[in-house]
């Protein structure tokens, strides 16, 4: 820890759906004693999600908040922001969250909620582009390069501003599966590098 560091680590609660390849990478990131952050909990909104898996077992209390449960969506990030509160939570990592969340959740975590895309953003972001269509877009236009971007989460969907890029290469045999695993690889790398430099930017 450097002279101006703050004691202990920058608190992340990690949100996922699914498999949880990204949380993952954050989860080993964390275990190097000098990496500047933890996961202080991973909340997933579908139920048996892989990722939850993977929590337990690092030892993470993780819990699921099944959207279906609940009429709203303010309804639902109403039970975010209860499961959230009390775990001195300083960065929310969106890792495969499949939510979009509201103007008004957002404005409660202002510079505190960062996502992984995998595109090189702005290319292919926006609602609408997630999963394999935004691979198979890319391939559709005929980029030379594909990536991943670590950004801020703001209300208008993948416009947040940019933390980290990676650029990945596009094969010419690739389809919308090869250049997934590539740019989720590259995300595996930019996600905990993101992190740290927020914590490192923030005093930790
Ligand atoms: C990642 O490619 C992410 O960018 C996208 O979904 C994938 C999630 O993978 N939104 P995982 O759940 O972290 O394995």
């Amino acid at each position: 820890m450097g002279a101006n560091a703050k004691a202990g680590k920058l608190n992340l609660a990690v949100l996922i759906s699914g498999g949880g390849s990204n949380l993952q990478a954050i989860i080993d990131a964390c275990k190097d004693s000098d990496f500047p952050a933890k996961v202080q909990m991973v909340i997933s909104n579908t139920p048996g999600a892989q990722g939850l898996t993977r929590a337990k077992n690092a030892g993470i209390p993780a819990i699921t908040i099944d959207h279906k449960n609940y009429d709203t969506r303010q309804d639902f990030e109403e039970a975010l922001t209860d499961a959230l509160s009390g775990h001195d939570i300083d960065l929310i990592c969106l890792a495969g969250f499949m939510r979009i969340l509201t103007p008004g959740f957002i404005a409660q975590w202002p510079r505190k909620i960062i996502n992984t895309h995998p595109s090189l953003l702005p290319k292919f972001g926006g609602e609408g582009m997630y999963g394999m269509r935004v691979h198979q877009a890319v391939l559709d236009s005929g980029e030379q390069y594909s990536g991943s971007t670590i950004h801020y989460v703001i209300p208008e969907v993948d416009k947040g501003e940019i933390i980290i890029q990676k650029q990945v290469d596009i094969h010419s045999d690739d389809t919308a599966e090869t250049l997934a695993k590539r740019v989720l690889a590259s995300e595996h790398i930019a996600y905990p590098e993101a992190i740290k430099q927020i914590a490192l930017k923030s005093g930790f």
